[in-house]
């Protein structure tokens, strides 16, 4: 086993970069989940049109309830029974993890991972480690380091080698969130594995080959104040408050009355990591409507545009 790697591929997690990593059921793109940029960059990376929520891999059943709000018995019996495993248990998150990682939702996906790598990275990273297929969006898993050289081989800082997945399947995801526990995707454990445990399980949707994330749905974003996205900022109404949500600098920022600007400088990647949280000081400022400007359509600029679009959507 390449423990030098391992050692680099902790610190490179710690200081916020990017590595690719072998699991059991595909390769990893990880980076560290506590830290929002970091995060960010895996999206970019990826060339992911969307905020799907990431899973969080940990390292124990402790370190998931470090980040779990709570943690009912049917699914600390799965844990139990399918840690380390290609199981993903989705949870109410706590606080510590950021709104990135979940795409705004309450709810944090958790999977401790079996592959003695996965594993020897989280201990010695000594953090949870956010982490999607290591693959460009749209095009297949990677199940071996090759895979991943050629999809993103010059876009991340290193990748351990740990050989061919065994499992080669995405983790099975099902939610605890609801009154009864929900299959959102299936994958490396059967279904049937799960309802020997807990009796027969509600199933969200048939297909392995296109995962419904709840982070998909139409005005999912949607704050409760009303949002009107537009390309250029006017002046506010006289007597409304309105609140401005913007990229950068900008006229008439000064007029509105609760500003949120997503990144000084205008990078893509730190407004995208600060996007949510934005959006949900100006829901609860007690406006009458939030404002917000189209960033450019590039990079990360794209599932901007698409959040706040989604956010402006008429219920
Ligand atoms: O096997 C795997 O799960 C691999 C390895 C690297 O662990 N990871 C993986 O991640 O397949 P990804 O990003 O391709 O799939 C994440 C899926 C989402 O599409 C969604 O279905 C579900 O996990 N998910 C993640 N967070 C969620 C949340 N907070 N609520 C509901 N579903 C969530
Ligand atoms: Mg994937």
């Amino acid at each position: 086993m390449p423990r030098m790697s391992i050692e680099r591929a902790a610190q490179l997690i710690r200081s916020g970069g990017l590595v690719a990593f072998p699991t059991e059921t595909v390769y990893g793109l990880g980076a560290d989940a506590l830290q929002a940029r970091a995060v960010a960059r895996i999206f970019e990376t990826k060339g992911r049109p969307h905020f799907n929520p990431l899973i969080v891999h940990v390292a124990s059943m402790d370190e998931a309830e470090v980040l779990a709000a709570a943690f009912p018995p049917q699914a600390r019996l799965l844990a139990s029974r399918f840690w380390p495993g290609p199981l993903t248990i989705v949870v109410p998150k706590r606080d510590i993890v950021p709104d990135i990682v979940t795409a705004g939702l309450p709810n944090v996906a958790l999977r401790v991972p079996s592959h003695p790598i996965a594993l020897e990275l989280l201990r010695l990273a000594a953090t949870p480690i956010a982490a999607p297929s290591a693959n460009r969006f749209g095009s297949v898993s990677p199940t071996t380091v090759e895979h991943v050289r050629q999809e993103l081989g010059d876009r991340i800082d290193l990748i351990v080698d740990g050989g061919p997945c065994t499992t080669g399947l995405e983790s099975t995801v099902i939610s605890f969130t609801d009154e009864q526990p929900t299959i959102l995707r299936f994958g490396g454990l059967a279904v049937e594995e799960i309802e020997s445990i807990l009796g027969p399980i509600h199933r969200f949707e048939t297909s392995s080959t296109r995962p419904v994330a709840p982070g998909m749905l139409e005005r999912h974003y949607a704050p409760r104040t009303p949002l009107l996205l537009v390309d250029r900022v006017a002046p506010p109404a006289t007597g409304h408050r309105t609140g401005l949500l913007v990229l950068g600098e900008c006229d008439y920022a000064e007029q509105y009355a609760a500003i949120e600007v997503l990144s000084r400088s205008g990078d893509l990647r730190e407004a995208a990591a600060n996007l949510f949280s934005a959006l949900r000081r100006l829901d609860a400022a007690g406006l009458e409507k939030i404002i917000a400007l189209r960033v450019p359509d590039e990079g990360l600029g794209r599932a901007i545009n698409d959040r706040l679009r989604r956010a402006s959507a008429p219920e």
